[in-house]
């Protein structure tokens, strides 16, 4: 085959097969078969030159390469148009819709149920002339079990319900408010000894299996009241006067004894509430009257004055409220949950 025959060939099959590309990728496949240097079929015909001569070797160069200067402009072209359609496509896939009305501006936020729960606890405490104070969610062994009184082998202490900061045994995540009680009562008792009424809520933590009723973090609402002649009358018209808030009617409890070593006696309070099957005895916090070691580590002698405090799981107290089944819903940040409050 001459020359001449040949390079046309090789240019028909060339764009022949441009015109099947449909991809910057298959487009470089191509472009490698007829350009390149070593065996492209462009190089490969361009050799068979060198058997013409004279004259008819000067035409035909400059005809092989004006084919190989339309080839590289197809590729150009090629190249463009597949880029420009690349475009497109993401232009449609993306595009954004500018004169669409903004969604989350027809949903104004509102305040958490377990924030509601809490600002009316707080409520009704102040009305009762109790200080709200906020405490340290990562404190000392002595706050959160030396100065209650709970011993070192109290099962409270064990890594098991409390979490430790890793090499430094005396800091814990507080597993109760409680380690606001002896803080408290020594900021009250630093310049002798005055009557005292506090609540301090706030978040708690402790080691469980997660499952419908326990969470790793919860919220407690603990109160303590020091003063003369407190006795459990005081303990239960002020739970019932902070339950009635909450709940808004009057609530049945009853007390049962208990023990925490922080108080002396010690009571369970149940309450009564409906959940929907009839009206049920739910344990709902614990309390008491306060135990003398801890009225002394306050700086309160016992034989003066006396204290009540009460702890309560602000999840349960709500979740008894509104009927909530699952404590996980509160932190699943659900909106089918969140705006039925
Ligand atoms: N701190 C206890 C707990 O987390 C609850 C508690 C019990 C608090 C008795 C009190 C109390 O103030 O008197 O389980």
């Amino acid at each position: 085959m001459d020359f001449k025959t040949h390079i046309q060939a090789v240019k028909k099959e060339c764009l022949l097969a441009l015109k099947k590309v449909d991809s910057v990728d298959s487009l470089k496949e191509v472009e490698q078969r007829f350009f390149s240097r070593k065996n492209g079929e462009l190089s490969k015909a361009m050799k068979l030159l060198k058997d013409e001569s004279g004259q008819a070797k000067q035409t035909l160069g400059q005809m092989a390469n004006d084919i190989k200067k339309e080839l590289e402009d197809a590729f150009a072209n090629k190249h463009d148009e597949l880029r420009r359609e690349q475009m497109a496509a993401i232009g449609e896939r993306e595009a954004i819709d500018v004169t669409q009305t903004l969604v989350t501006a027809q949903m104004p936020g509102h305040i958490h149920p377990l924030t509601q729960g809490l600002w009316e606890l707080e409520d009704v405490a102040r009305g009762m002339g109790f200080i709200v104070e906020d405490g340290p969610e990562l404190d000392s062994d002595f706050y959160v079990f030396e100065s209650l009184n709970i011993p070192a082998h109290h099962p409270a202490r064990d890594s098991q319900d409390t979490f430790y900061i890793k090499d430094h045994p005396n800091w814990c995540m507080r597993s109760h408010v409680s380690n606001m009680q002896v803080r408290l009562m020594r900021k009250y008792s630093e310049k002798g000894s005055k009557p005292v009424r506090a609540a301090y809520p706030g978040r708690v933590f402790r080691n469980e299996a997660i499952d419908a009723t326990h969470e790793h973090t919860f919220y407690q609402f603990e109160a303590l009241m020091v003063d003369r002649e407190i006795h459990i009358g005081h303990l239960v018209g002020v739970i019932k006067e902070l339950l009635k808030g909450l709940f808004g009617r009057e609530i049945e409890v009853r007390l049962r004894p208990s023990y925490f070593p922080f108080v002396e006696p010690g009571f369970e309070l149940d309450m009564k509430v409906d959940f929907g099957k009839g009206e049920q005895w739910v344990e709902m916090l614990g309390c008491g009257l306060m135990h003398p070691r801890v009225l002394e580590e306050g700086g309160y002698d016992p034989h003066e004055w006396q204290g009540l405090a009460f702890g309560m799981g602000l999840n349960r107290l709500v979740m008894a409220k509104y009927g909530i089944e699952d404590i996980r819903h509160f932190h699943s940040g659900d909106m089918r949950f969140l705006e039925q409050f």
